[in-house]
């Protein structure tokens, strides 16, 4: 499990004298009695005064419309921490202009018209879109507001998310060389001071409340000493409060990892359907398939590695150049590339995971990692991870094994039964649905499929219910 392993972390109690471990022990069972005796009644003058009027756990009433994770209650906030960014768009990120990608609530500019609809099935052109990762907390932010589990009454929530748009924020001060460490705090430090007067984040310290990040955890952990990115995730006021993001940081149990947005952003269920038959069905010649962009100057580069061995298996391996932002601005060479191969080599790029997991899954060609961080260690509400399931929409290959020469990517591939890879790519295409972000309104999907958000939103119910002991006797 993710956080289980730290190097660092190994073995610190292995040596301690026995009488520790019995105080400890005595300690806890002592705490465990205190809390069943306590437990229900009112403690006396415990609870501030000034949140007294906030009930401890969320009003049930009659009508929770079958969300069985709860409700969640979308904060209000300063448009400064969220709308105001939006309107800057065009200096967000120093590549190109996000105008494009914010469109259509975060989803981007429809297929129908593109390229990219040359390659879909005509029904589906409407559920597509030419999406990018750093509109997730905008995708994320207007489907909570439409979703059948927001209420607007606090009282009810067992969640709250903090819809702050923090990617955006540090992401416009990224690049800016003349941008100092405070600049790029800025608007995390006013976003802090502002939630943690609310009464509902009093009531809990924030154990209850989420946020969701379209960018990768290691952009809001500047080390004390300087150097790239933000501070928001290391700032001791964000301490209790989950943040949902694309890239976790695997020791950090208070990261939770969700998929990046592909392009695919369907009303129904029934579209679902359709793509789920789509992918099933494609006739795939190509044995595996690699869209990345290697980096020639660095020495050893893993990524020039693979394009070697791509290039060593001919017509068995379909290779894709991303340089220049080709990938993210013609999705649909790579989609058309995912949806032609039985396999997509995944490595680590410039970080750990990459969008193009998830356009390779969804596209129904199965995933070859090569860094447990990539996915095990990241999307366990989305993914079953663990040793007990890899090999069940994936192929792990030891890297050490591939450097050294000892296996190739196409005799590993190849020699996997064709009866194992159809049972992975109809595992892969059943998981379809919570890997993406619907565009459904208030009725969600329909038929009970669940997409991401509503993933999330269960996700968010059971975590608050495990925490609530961190807060809920204070
Ligand atoms: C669409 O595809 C055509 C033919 O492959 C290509 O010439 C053109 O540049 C593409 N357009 C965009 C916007 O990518
Ligand atoms: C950095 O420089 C740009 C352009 O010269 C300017 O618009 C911006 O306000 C400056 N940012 C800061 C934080 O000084
Ligand atoms: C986090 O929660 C603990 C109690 O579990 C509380 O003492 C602490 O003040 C909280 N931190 C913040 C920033 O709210
Ligand atoms: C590669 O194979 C050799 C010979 O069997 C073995 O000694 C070596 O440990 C292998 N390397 C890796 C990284 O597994």
């Amino acid at each position: 499990m993710a956080g289980m392993y730290r190097p660092d972390q190994a073995n610190p109690a292995g040596r301690r004298p026995r009488l520790v471990v019995i105080l400890v022990v005595a300690f806890f069972a002592l705490q465990l009695l205190v809390f069943r005796v306590f437990r229900g009644a009112p403690s006396p003058g415990a609870p501030a005064a000034a949140v007294s009027h906030v009930p401890v756990l969320p009003r049930r009433d009659a009508d929770d419309s079958g969300c069985g994770g709860g409700q969640v209650y979308v904060y209000d906030l300063p448009p400064v921490f969220n709308e105001d960014l939006l309107s800057q768009c065009d200096a967000l990120a120093p590549m190109y202009s996000l105008c494009p990608y914010l469109a259509n609530d975060g989803l981007g500019f429809p297929a129908k018209g593109t390229n990219l609809s040359g390659i879909l099935p005509a029904e589906l052109v409407g559920s597509w879109y030419s999406s990018d990762q750093f509109a997730l907390e905008h995708i994320v932010h207007r489907r909570l507001l439409s979703h059948r589990c927001r209420t607007t009454d606090p009282a009810r929530a067992t969640a709250f998310f903090v819809p702050f748009y923090a990617g955006l924020a540090v992401g416009r001060h990224l690049w800016a060389t003349n941008a100092t460490d405070a600049d790029r705090d800025k608007d995390c430090v006013a976003l802090l001071s502002w939630l943690h007067a609310q009464p509902y984040y009093k009531r809990s310290h924030g154990w209850d409340h989420f946020i969701a990040l379209g960018r990768i955890t290691w952009d809001f952990r500047r080390s004390p000493d300087g150097g790239w990115g933000g501070s928001f995730l290391i700032m001791p006021g964000l301490a209790n409060i989950t943040r949902l993001v694309i890239e976790r940081d695997p020791w950090d149990a208070m990261d939770v990892g969700i998929p990046y947005p592909t392009g695919f952003h369907p009303r129904t269920a029934d579209d679902v359907r359709v793509w789920q038959q789509y992918a099933a069905s494609r006739p795939r010649p190509k044995l595996f398939a690699f869209a990345g962009a290697p980096r020639s100057a660095i020495k050893g580069d893993f990524r020039a590695l693979l394009l070697g061995e791509c290039q060593a298996a001919g017509d068995a391996c379909g290779a894709l150049d991303c340089g220049e932002g080709r990938c993210i601005k013609q999705n649909e060479l790579v989609m058309q590339l995912f949806l032609g191969a039985r396999f997509c080599l995944q490595p680590r790029g410039d970080s750990f995971t990459r969008r193009s997991l998830f356009d390779c899954m969804v596209a129904g060609a199965v995933p070859v990692l090569f860094w447990r961080r990539s996915a095990y260690l990241q999307y366990a509400w989305y993914v079953q991870v663990g040793n007990d399931h890899e090999g069940e929409w994936s192929v792990f290959i030891d890297r050490d094994e591939l450097r050294a020469g000892n296996v190739t990517i196409r005799g590993v591939l190849a020699a996997i039964p064709e009866a194992q890879v159809q049972q992975m790519r109809k595992r892969l295409v059943e998981m379809i649905p919570k890997l993406i972000y619907s565009a459904a309104g208030k009725e969600g999907l329909g038929d009970g499929m669940m997409d991401a958000v509503d993933v999330m939103i269960n996700g968010m119910g059971r975590r608050v219910a495990e925490q609530r002991r961190s807060w809920s006797r204070l």
